[in-house]
């Protein structure tokens, strides 16, 4: 008679080939929509701030994969996520209940285009982003090189309401409080929150804001200029949609990953 299986074995037999699983760390809620969570990096897993990789969970037997912008940088020894919670969403539905100790998958090879490498050279970056499209920038915004390539950056992240907003909050006060970013980053990261439905100094979207050149008065900044500012979207498609839109008739040309250029853009994803 075989001797029986160890849990062990049994928990290892179930994960895929070729992925990493990684043991979740932490996980904050904000919102019936939103949450973050930390896990475990893998020994030799690189990325480029801003890229982003495929999450999954086995659910019953089968894996099922979403993609993800990583939200950590790239110096960081955990990783970070910041996610929607889709009531009937394939993974997130699921994914929205992890707990640390838990096991989330990771296919080997990160990409993305909202990598400083896709812009040419210039003196402020704009990350425009609403609801989790503000994870790629989480990464970027504590990544020195950003500062090493931009003498301004200004975040603008559009919420339906100001509990959406916690996330990115928390993480421009942990930046200015953080022991090394903070002198890195001196006085050059602006962020810039934003409501749509609920009464807040700051209210609007984002595209209304840039069109009626509100963005830029409370900022202190002249209008976009194709010299010198750079910009980066990730949201819906309709919000790069339309931001796309602006900054095509502001004179700015979209980039990629092999033709650097002014601006490039990336879908917040869903599901
Ligand atoms: P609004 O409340 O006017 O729809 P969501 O949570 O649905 O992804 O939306 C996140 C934010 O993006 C909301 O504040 C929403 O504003 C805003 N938004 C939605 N569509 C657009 C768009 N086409 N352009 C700019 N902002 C948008």
């Amino acid at each position: 008679m075989n001797a029986p299986a160890k849990t062990e074995d049994f928990v290892a037999a179930k994960i895929p080939d070729g992925v990493y699983a990684e043991t979740v760390l932490s996980v904050e809620h904000y919102t019936d929509r939103l949450f973050r969570f930390r896990m475990t990096r893998p020994a030799g897993y690189r990325f480029r701030s801003g890229e982003f990789a495929m999450i999954g969970l086995m659910v019953g037997e089968k894996p099922i994969y979403r993609a993800y912008s990583i939200a950590s940088p790239s110096w960081d020894e955990e990783l970070e996520f910041f996610s929607i919670k889709v009531p009937d969403g394939p993974l997130t539905s699921h994914l929205q209940a992890i707990k640390p100790g838990d096991t989330v998958l990771m296919r080997k090879k990160p990409t993305g285009t909202l990598v400083l490498d896709a812009l040419t050279p210039g003196k402020r970056l704009y990350m425009f982003s609403t609801g989790t499209g503000i994870a790629p920038f989480a990464s970027l915004i504590r990544d020195p090189e950003t500062y090493e390539k931009f003498d301004e950056v200004i975040l603008t992240h559009t919420c339906r309401d100001l509990a959406e907003l916690k996330y990115g909050l928390d993480l421009v006060h942990e930046i200015n409080n953080h022991e090394f970013l903070h002198e890195v980053v001196g006085n050059k990261l602006k962020h810039y929150p934003t409501v749509t439905r609920e009464d807040f100094a700051y209210r609007g979207r984002i595209t209304d804001l840039i069109e009626n050149g509100k963005l830029f008065t409370d900022l202190g900044v002249p209008p976009l200029d194709a010299t010198v500012d750079r910009a980066m979207i990730c949201g819906s498609t309709a919000m790069i949609k339309d931001t796309k839109e602006l900054l095509e008739k502001a004179g700015l040309t979209e980039g990629a990953n092999n033709k650097p250029s002014e601006f490039v853009i990336e879908r917040a994803f869903v599901g």
